[in-house]
């Protein structure tokens, strides 16, 4: 049997949760498995960004709904039915879940959105919840972290922190869509930063369209 190397992704409470669904379900669709953990305070940015209230007991129907919905408030045509089976929620209140020891055979992490709270904490070695235990397992064991933060504008400490996570090995990402890459709709800005996360994992996907080094060729395609 194949063994089970997981991505985790986790959540945390900065506004952008279409990022997350948007890099959930890259992943999923590069037939990567997942571990989930969704902070305390993302939901409340879930539930005002889409409407979902997001439940441990009712995690498979609630992020079932999240990934099926793009950021235009459209549905995405991603099929969710199946991709659900290689994911795996934790509760952000479970220290003990898995992916919060160093043995347990994780890929990396992948934290999107990154709050300023979750780039202190991991930055600093808090280890409140689970999203920073698990951080902070992932740079001592010396596997992929990426940090998509969202925040503008930014302060020192802020950007004091990140410089940390730089150089402990984290990649910092702030969520910072560009336009070169022919957005026509907001659906595409997030496919653009979702695409560099994804980039910084090595995981392939057909998220944005890349730079092939002409000007203007993204507005002549169609
Ligand atoms: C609607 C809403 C939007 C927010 N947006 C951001 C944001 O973009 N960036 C940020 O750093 N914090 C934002 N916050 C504040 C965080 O949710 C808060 O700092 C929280 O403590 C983060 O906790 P966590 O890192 O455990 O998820 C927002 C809060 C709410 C309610």
């Amino acid at each position: 049997m194949k063994s089970r190397r997981p991505w985790v992704v986790g959540v945390s409470g900065a506004s952008g949760t279409p990022y997350a669904a948007a890099v959930l379900r890259g992943l999923l669709a590069a037939g990567e498995s997942v571990d989930l953990v969704v902070s305390r305070a993302s939901r409340l940015t879930l539930l005002d960004e889409t409407g979902i209230s997001f439940r441990d007991a009712h995690w498979r129907e609630d992020l079932a709904a999240w990934l099926a919905r793009g950021a235009d408030g459209k549905p995405d045509t991603f099929d969710v039915a199946d991709a659900l089976d290689d994911v795996r929620y934790w509760a952000a209140g479970d220290l003990a879940a898995g992916p919060s020891s160093g043995s347990y055979p994780a890929k990396g992490m992948l934290v999107v959105p990154a709050s300023t709270a979750a780039v202190a904490g991991v930055a600093l070695g808090l280890s409140k919840d689970l999203l920073q235990r698990v951080a902070s397992v992932t740079l001592k064991e010396r596997r992929p972290l990426v940090v998509a933060v969202r925040e503008t504008p930014l302060n020192g400490q802020t950007l004091k922190h990140m410089v940390a996570l730089d150089e402990a090995g984290a990649v910092v990402l702030p969520a910072s869509p560009a336009f070169y890459a022919g957005a026509t709709h907001i659906q595409d800005l997030v496919d653009f930063v979702a695409g560099r996360v994804l980039d910084a994992a090595g995981v392939p996907h057909r998220l944005y369209r890349r730079w092939e080094g002409e000007l203007g060729a993204a507005l002549q395609a169609d």
